[in-house]
Parts: structure tokens; sequence; C-alpha cells
């Protein structure tokens, strides 16, 4: 038995849906009278929101809750997200926390909290994912740039990930609680929104597709900006690749990941698209949109891949030029298809590609920032920099750009790109000329 937690943290880890999900823990926390601490050392409930990805995400969980356990205070401790959900009871068992709950479950957590008060055992990883949203408090407070759920869950099972298991199948929200969500958003001083999602261009509802969801925020007044991710590249629809044309504030950014650039590496990843079927995407987005930024993710050393399969990659990315990319080292998940696989590539190689891969990416986002000095766009204030006057904000291609300005966080500001800096780029602010 332990008091009833009176204040709480949650941190969050892994991905923008991660983010998202934390978030509306916390409101729901507070709507059930608890207190938001200044930090996981003085609250007396932490939510470790976990990710599951890549084995270096998993450990991190069980490093915090040592930290936590040793700190003096002995919070009540609910570790929730994909881990939660990848290792259930096991992680009451290795690790003695209070409460475990996954992803599709955390509308429950108030119930499991009163549940751990009273000394029973806590564990929710079932996956109602629709009746989730439905019972979670409507959003009161926003961020400029907010994110929002429309899609979870994946049925692609590419053989390396995790996250057909960990999120469950691909299930899309409705679409009048989509808009609802995002006029509450709007309404609360968000700017733009982010549509998330696994496989957020597999969203849809009735006849509708991620395109049309896309044309009926783009009415919704007060919202400037929409942004959306991650996509498939097998769920990039005609109707989307116009929207990108058509809709002006769908902002001109793609994260398509592509894993890898060799065909043969693509299909034992069961990625379902090929090298080429990849590349003609690009080409018909950058048809409807030509000054699109792209991104991507990529992965170095999956099982077998041969040093001539990894150039493929590279010159895959010479190709395309991607604006910004995550790339990662392969990791083997348990219970994946390709943790089984032989020809795992050893620790050195990995590095070694990893290295090279990320030399090139850095190439092709430096051409990118320096070849966009020189344009006149619109800033999306965010947050203040570290000079006196210096606010930093988002140009419609993701990158950060610092200016002097007199303008608020959440304004829109219109500037001229100066300069690119390795991480950065710096914009004037555009006067208007007296009438
Ligand atoms: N649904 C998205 C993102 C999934 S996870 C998509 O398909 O694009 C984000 C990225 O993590 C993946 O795109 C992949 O590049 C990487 N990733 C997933 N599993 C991994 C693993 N086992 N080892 C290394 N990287 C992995
Ligand atoms: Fe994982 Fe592949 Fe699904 Fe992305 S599409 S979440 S990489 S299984
Ligand atoms: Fe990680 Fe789960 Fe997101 S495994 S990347 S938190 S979907």
């Amino acid at each position: 038995m332990k008091p009833a937690p009176k204040t709480f943290h949650v941190k969050s880890f892994g991905c923008q849906m991660n983010v998202y999900d934390g978030d509306r823990m916390a409101e729901l926390m507070t709507a059930d009278g608890l207190v938001p601490a200044v930090d996981a050392a003085s609250a007396d409930l932490v939510v470790l929101n976990t990710c599951h990805i890549r084995e270096r995400a998993t450990d991190k969980v069980y490093s915090d809750i040592g930290r936590l356990r040793k700190g003096g205070k002995d919070p009540m401790i609910a570790v929730a997200g994909c881990v939660a959900q990848a290792e259930g009871a096991e992680i009451v068992a290795r690790a003695k926390v209070d409460i475990v709950v996954g992803p599709q479950a955390y509308h429950n957590l108030p119930g499991l909290v009163a549940r751990a008060v009273a000394g029973e055992t806590a564990l929710d990883t079932d996956m109602p994912v629709l009746s989730k949203f439905g019972a979670l408090p409507a959003r009161r407070r926003a961020t400029p740039s907010a994110f929002l759920t429309v899609q979870e869950g994946c049925d692609k099972f590419c053989t390396y990930c995790v996250v057909p298991y960990t999120r469950g199948a691909e299930v899309s929200r409705p679409f009048a609680a989509i808009v609802d969500e995002a006029r509450a958003l709007v309404d609360a001083g968000a700017r733009e929104i982010t549509l998330l999602g696994q496989n957020v261009n597999a969203w849809t509802d009735g006849d509708y597709g991620l395109h049309d969801l896309i044309r009926a925020l783009d009415r919704v007044s007060g919202l400037a900006r929409i942004r959306y991710t991650t996509s498939h590249p097998n769920d990039m629809t005609q109707g989307l690749i116009d929207a990108h044309r058509d809709v002006e504030s769908l902002m001109p950014f793609l994260h398509l990941p592509v894993q890898s650039g060799n065909d043969r590496v693509l299909r034992a990843m069961n990625r379902s698209h090929s090298r080429d079927s990849y590349l003609r995407i690009l080409d018909r987005v950058r048809a409807a949109r030509p000054d699109i930024a792209l991104s991507g993710d990529f992965i170095v050393g999956f099982p077998g891949e041969t040093d001539a399969e990894f150039q493929d990659t590279v010159r895959l990315c010479d190709q395309v030029g991607y604006a910004q990319a995550y790339s990662f080292k392969y990791s083997p998940r348990p219970g994946t298809p390709a943790a089984d696989m032989a020809a795992q590539i050893p620790a050195d190689v990995m590095d070694d590609r990893l290295q090279r891969l990320q030399a090139a990416l850095n190439r092709d986002q430096q051409a990118f920032n320096a070849g966009t000095v020189g344009r006149r766009c619109q800033v999306l204030i965010e947050r203040r920099g570290k000079l006196p006057g210096q606010m930093l904000g988002k140009s419609p291609w993701l990158q950060s750009v610092h200016l002097l300005t007199a303008a608020a966080i959440g304004d829109l500001v219109e500037v001229d790109l100066v300069r690119a800096d390795p991480n950065s780029l710096s914009g004037v602010e555009r006067v208007m000329a007296a009438a």
C-alpha cells in the first residue's frame, strides 16, 4: 500500500506519438485532481512513457527506474508506452513497479492508480483504441505547434519492427472527432497541427482518405499550417500528392522512410516497395510541389546486408538530396523475424556504415539549407532564443530559424532567410514599407 499521490510527472521517450500520449496522460491526471510536479525527483507519481523500438530505448527504462528508486522519495512508478505493452507483467517481476499500462489503455490510468494505492497489481495492456480517445478529457492547452493523433497501429509487419506488436493493428479515429480536437487545439493557441500516425497516410473514414481530412482542416479558421507524419510509401495516394499542390496550409515537407536503397534488402525487410517505386513516388510529389523538403528513415546493418548493398543506400541518398533524415543501426528486437535471421552484422561494420551514411546525409542537409538562403517565407515563432530579442521558429520546410523580432510566441512572421549554419538558419524580419 502507498498513500494516494498528489503530484505527478510524465517523462516521454520515443516518437512524436509518445509525446502526444504523454500530454494526454498529463491532462488526464490533472482532471483527476493531481498537480504537475516540477520534475520526476519531486513527484509522488512518475509515469515513464516508454519506447521499445531499439534495444537502447528499452534499456533506458530500467536505468530510469533504478535512479528513481535510489532518489530516496520512493515514488509510485507507472510504466506506460510500448515497453509496457511488449513486456507487461515481466516489468512488475523485474523492476517492481506499481503500474503497467499499454499505449491503448492509458485512459484507465486513474483507476490503475487507485488499485495501486489499494495494494493491488495494476496492469492493463488491453487494446480498445477508439474507446481510449472517447474517454480522454477535451484539449484545453496547446503549444503553437501541436500534435494530433489520427491513426494508430501498423499492419505492415516490416521484419525488424516491434510497432505492429506494441501499437496493434491499424485503426483510424473518426473524421468528426479529429476535426473537433483540431478546433479545440486552435482555440487553445495552436497555429500549426501535425497529424500523427504510425502510418498516417493510411488514415481512412468511410470514403475519406487523409487528403480529405487535410482539405477539411484547411478550412478550420485560425489554423495556419498542417503537417503529417509518418507516411508509408505504399499509402502515398495521388489524392494526397495533389493536396501538396492545392492546399496552401499543407506545408511543403514529406517524411517518407525508405530504410534501404537495395531491393534484396527491402524484400528481406518486407517493405513491399522497391527502390524504383519509392523514387517514382518522390518524382510525382516533386512534380506537384517542386519546393518540397524530403526526409527519410534509414537502417544500416540489416541482417545479411553486404557492403555493395549498403552502397546502394548511400547512392539513393545522393540521388534524392534529403533535407533531413534519421539513420539507425539495426537493433534485433525480440519476437521479430529479422532477429532470427542468419548473418547478423558485427557492431564495428554497423558503426562504419552509419558514419558513412550520416556523412552523406549531412552533406545533403547542408546543401538543402544553403539552397533556401535568399528565399522569403513565413516563420512560426515557437520559443525565445538565447540572445536578447531573439526568437526561434520553423520555416515551412521544418528548418529551425532564428531572428530578431518583437513578435510573440505563436506569431507568423515574414522573413528573408539570409544565412545557413549547420543546425539552423538566420532570418531577417521583413518590415512592411509604410504606405
Ligand atoms: N511507422 C514509421 C516509423 C516506425 S519507427 C515507418 O514505417 O516509417 C521509426 C524508425 O525506426 C523506422 O522508420 C526505422 O528506420 C527505425 N527502426 C524501426 N525498427 C528498428 C530496428 N529494429 N532497428 C533499428 N531501427 C529501427
Ligand atoms: Fe514498423 Fe514497418 Fe510498420 Fe513502420 S511500416 S511501424 S517500420 S512495421
Ligand atoms: Fe517507440 Fe512505440 Fe513510438 S516503440 S517509436 S514509442 S510507437
